[in-house]
């Protein structure tokens, strides 16, 4: 693989950011839907992101092409607005490299930035790289949701996993771990 690029999305991504979606999905292990949203829904969904419901940063290579994604959405909720829904996910080809790290904290880095004080994620607990990763970054796991999941004929539990933003220590300290970044 050639040499990856973590930059801000835009509506040219939006394509290569569906495929890269769909093709996680279709593992049926680590998300919880089993096909990409259609190209419009995937469209709607960035410019929501852009027009500043979120905040999304991709990991690219070669001329743009998108193998990986981080979006950290808000709760547009009233008096829900300080907590962010973080997602992520990278081909299998860029995985085990540091990406998700990278990925991760621009995408923390970035929510936090606009105002996230506190971000939230589901992860199945058999995923362990994920957990390990949230884990360095500074998540701490709230709860699990057994059986949250039947698919294929096999059970799985949802570990609900949150980090709250150190605003006494600067703002996005506990989101920045302590080794440098790639
Ligand atoms: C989860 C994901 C984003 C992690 O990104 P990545 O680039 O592959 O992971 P990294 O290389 O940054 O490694 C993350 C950590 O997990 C550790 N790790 C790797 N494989 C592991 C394993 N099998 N078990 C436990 N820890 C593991 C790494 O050592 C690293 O920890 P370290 O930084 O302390 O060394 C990526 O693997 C992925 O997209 N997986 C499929 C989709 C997915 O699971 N999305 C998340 C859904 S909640």
């Amino acid at each position: 693989m050639d040499e990856i690029r973590i930059v801000p999305t835009t509506e040219a991504h939006v394509d290569g950011f569906r495929r890269c979606v769909d093709a996680v999905a279709r593992e049926r292990r680590y998300l919880g839907f089993v096909t990409g949203p259609p190209l419009e829904q995937s469209r709607a969904f960035v410019r929501m992101l852009l027009d500043g419901g979120g905040v999304q940063v991709l990991a690219v290579q070669g001329v743009g092409e998108v193998v990986g994604w981080c979006d950290v959405i808000r709760d547009a909720r009233e008096g829900f607005g300080h907590g962010w829904r973080l997602g992520i996910g990278l081909l299998p080809a860029a995985r085990g490299r540091g990406i998700g790290r990278r990925l991760a904290q621009a995408g923390i880095a970035a929510a936090v930035a606009r105002g996230a004080e506190r971000i939230e994620l589901e992860v199945f607990a058999s995923n362990a790289r994920a957990i390990a990763l949230y884990e360095r970054l500074g998540f701490v796991r709230e709860g699990v949701k057994h059986r949250a999941r039947k698919l294929d004929g096999r059970y799985e539990d949802n570990v609900l996993m949150a980090l709250l933003v150190d605003a006494s220590a600067g703002g996005g300290t506990a989101a920045t771990e302590s080794s440098p970044a790639t």
